[in-house]
């Protein structure tokens, strides 16, 4: 999608960068810009800020080029996202850099949480920790089946741990596919509880379920009433047959 003229104008006043492209997100509006014949990314949020800066020796993240107080303009980096295209290598590295990320606070996980009650944080302790907040496949890009980016730190921080690795909209059930190879790869840098099958598919049902509580709330930036509304039927018939799938994954473990 592309900016019509005038606005593509009032942007580029505004932040230097000439607009090539729109990424279609659901949360962010996020352009691929170029200034003086280099291509950048830039996001309108700075939410990702943070850990964006704490993880930019460890890990594949995009460096920071410029920071303001609405936008971020960010290296791009190469790569298409893993959406659709999780092979066995990658599933692999996907399971270790999540290993990484949730093995960050490992010696403070009892004091992360914000629970005060000591009964909580024992219950809890295996559970929760530093997360990323958006490990859909969408957010890792990969090239030559390498991961090359990980990307949209906006909801980094505390969070639950197995629901993080495996929980996304759209990418669930292509993540579980390579369960096995991501838990294995997760456990050399945090061992995942023993339950963790059977606590992603009760979260992910759980999440599907308010989701579909909730269809009619939805909005898509690039459509009209009558392509949301029957956009909106099949979303519904598609979470509703989720639900059943994940019910029946369930039985099995
Ligand atoms: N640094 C980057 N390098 C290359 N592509 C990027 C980069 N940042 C974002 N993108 C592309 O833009 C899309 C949306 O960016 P993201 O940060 O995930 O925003 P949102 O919060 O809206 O999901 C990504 O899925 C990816 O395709
Ligand atoms: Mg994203």
């Amino acid at each position: 999608m592309l900016l019509g003229k005038g606005l593509e104008r009032i942007y580029r006043k505004m932040t230097g960068y000439s607009v090539k492209k729109i990424f279609t997100s659901y949360n962010n509006f996020v352009y691929l810009v170029e200034k003086e014949g280099v291509e950048y990314i830039l996001k309108e949020s700075t939410k990702d800020a943070n850990a964006l800066n704490e993880w930019k020796e460890k890990l594949p993240v995009p460096k920071i080029i410029e920071k303001t107080d609405k936008y971020l303009v960010l290296e791009k980096l190469s790569g298409e996202t893993l959406k659709g295209r999780l092979t066995e290598k990658t599933a692999r590295e996907f399971g270790k850099y999540v290993g990484m990320i949730h093995a960050k606070e490992k010696t403070r996980r009892g004091e992360l949480l914000s629970h005060p009650k000591q009964f909580w944080k024992e219950e809890l302790h295996d559970l929760i920790g530093y997360c990323h907040g958006d490990l859909s496949l969408m957010n890792f890009l990969a090239e030559n089946e390498t991961v090359t980016g990980i990307l949209d730190w906006e909801f980094a921080g505390e969070g639950e741990i197995i629901k993080d690795t495996f929980h996304s909209v759209k990418t669930f059930f292509e993540k579980w596919k390579f369960k096995e190879e991501i838990a294995e790869e997760h456990n050399k840098y945090l061992r995942l509880p023993d339950n963790w099958k059977k606590v992603a598919i009760v979260q992910q049902w759980l999440s599907m379920k308010k989701n579909l509580s909730k269809i009619d709330r939805l909005q898509w930036k690039e459509l009209n009433e009558e392509q949301t509304r029957e956009r909106k039927e099949q979303v519904r018939i598609e979470w509703t047959e989720n639900l059943s799938k994940l019910e029946e994954l369930y039985k099995t473990i």
